[in-house]
């Protein structure tokens, strides 16, 4: 089969899928502007339809068919019973425009969500409207802008950013119209101190952190660092994408953060990437409630019987809507059964499994991939992908010949601070045999490099596409119709 094909091959004029009923109704003619001439419909039967999407489904890696530890993004195992709830009628046929009184309980949801993730951070309220961790920043950041601007301290127009933090941070910060000032990480991982108390002078607006920090590390001076912000009259942004390490344990609120946002498809198990849709909730101490994004749930009045009603209401200073209507419905549903399923007890073992998963890793690797900062590590690691006696070997090599043994790469040249970086972050739900799996994999990749390293520069071998050009791939993206020579399985 050498040819090239395209997804549309199985079509044949006159096969349907579905066979309407005999219409008790004339038929009319469709309007011709309707009609695109142009747009090629296959033409196959039900059965050959399933195939053709069920095969397309199997071409992808994902958490539900082998290891993902994909660093920083959390991907954990999607619970069924999150699946369960968030297709409860109740929840899946509500209508967003319903008035108040036929939905409290989709209402009496979001309002205990708003207080769960609240009590789980320290923060005093939470709004569920952003549709992702980047978005949840975006709020932050305008909250952020609106109070300063509130207070007349218009001259504020900095904001800091560890060199360590994910891209997100700075751009949300720019979108702001913010200057944005890098501070760079000591030897240990932490915020270098210095360079921190050289720009905290009256221009400062806030601080972007992200704790556990992209290395995998916690923040050793985190109370000191938002002091110093603090103390300049700054405001400590939380980047909240690795609260997985945190649940039960520490709560960002006392540590000294302002603002933090959750992605609940990362630590509350809701799906992401093409499974999403995504949601990140913010979170905010006392007296920025006023500036958060409206409407938020909350008790309006109560009836002689006690019982409360739920209504949405819009805070005072509110920065305006973020997302239309309440926000990722279905992925609050899912959050909620997912912290009602662990209870307080089961979220903090979430994050001890999660650490002790990580140290695991991290500890069976360190003799043979270089650790940039050795110290015990939270619930993700970065290891370095070269060695000075394999030159020719990069990260990318070894992430591509993981595919070979059906293991998802882990994060490749992120963070950009370490030279050939892998970020490592197995989550708390994979088992001591995958774990060891890995490991296993790791060191025979790590072999390779020394005495085969053909086979890394060739990698993948075994999956249906092979190696890309990546920057093409990026730049001229092509999403359907012609599979590639080698891409065609044989049937
Ligand atoms: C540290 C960090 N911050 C922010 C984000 C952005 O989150 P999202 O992908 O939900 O927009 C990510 C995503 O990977 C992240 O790892």
């Amino acid at each position: 089969m050498t040819e090239q094909k395209t997804i549309y091959e199985k079509s044949s004029p006159g096969r349907r899928a579905v066979r309407f009923p005999k219409p008790e109704v004339p038929l009319t003619a469709l309007p011709n502007e309707f009609l695109r001439k142009d747009l090629v419909l296959p033409e196959v039967d039900e059965l050959e339809a399933v195939r053709h999407f069920t095969n397309l489904s199997q071409l992808n890696h994902g958490v539900d068919t082998g290891f993902y530890p994909l660093g920083s993004c959390t991907m954990k195992y999607n619970p069924r019973i999150n699946e369960e709830t968030a297709r409860l009628s109740g929840f899946a046929k509500s209508h967003p425009l319903q008035p108040s009184e036929t939905v409290q309980g989709n209402l009496k949801l979001m309002y205990l969500l708003q207080k769960y993730l609240a009590e789980i951070s320290g923060f005093s309220q939470v709004t569920l409207q952003p549709a992702a961790g980047a978005h949840g920043e975006l709020t932050g950041v305008m909250i952020i802008r609106k109070y300063l601007y509130k207070k007349g301290e218009t001259q504020r127009n900095k904001i800091l950013i560890p060199d360590s933090a994910h891209g997100t941070n700075p751009a949300t910060s720019a979108m702001n119209n913010f200057k944005v000032v890098e501070i760079k990480s000591d030897a240990r991982g932490n915020i270098d101190l210095e360079a921190l108390r050289a720009e905290c002078d009256d221009t400062l607006a806030g601080l972007m952190l992200t704790n556990p920090n992209t290395l995998g590390m916690f923040e050793e001076n985190v109370q000191e660092v938002c002091k110093i912000v603090h103390d300049a009259g700054g405001l400590v942004y939380g980047d909240g994408a690795n609260m997985n390490a945190l649940l039960g344990i520490a709560k960002p609120a006392e540590f000294g953060i302002d603002i933090l946002h959750y992605n609940l498809h990362k630590t509350f198990s809701t799906p992401h990437g093409g499974g999403g849709p995504g949601s990140g909730p913010v979170g905010v101490v006392d007296f920025l409630v006023d500036y958060l994004p409206g409407p938020l749930v909350e008790i309006v009045e109560e009836d002689e019987e006690g019982n409360p009603f739920y209504d949405l209401v819009t805070p005072k200073h509110s920065i305006g809507r973020m997302k239309a209507f309440h926000g990722q419905f279905g992925m609050m549903v899912r959050a909620y059964t997912y912290i009602l399923m662990h209870g307080a007890k089961g979220l903090r073992e979430v994050s001890e499994m999660a650490v002790l998963n990580a140290n695991y890793l991290m500890h069976k690797l360190k003799d043979t991939y270089k650790i940039p900062y050795e110290r015990t590590c939270m619930h993700e690691f970065v290891i370095e992908g070269r060695w000075e006696d394999a030159p020719d070997i990069h990260a990318l090599d070894i992430s591509k010949r993981m595919m070979d043994f059906g293991i998802h790469p882990p994060t490749t040249y992120f963070p950009l601070i370490v030279k050939e970086a892998l970020m490592v972050e197995p989550t708390e739900t994979e088992n001591l045999e995958t774990l060891d799996y890995f490991v296993e994999v790791m060191l025979k990749i790590a072999k390779e490099a020394h005495e085969e390293p053909e086979i890394l520069h060739a990698a993948p071998l075994t999956t249906p596409i092979r190696r890309m050009d990546e920057v093409k791939a990026a730049k001229d993206l092509v999403l359907c119709c012609v599979w590639p020579e080698d891409a065609i399985r044989a049937e």
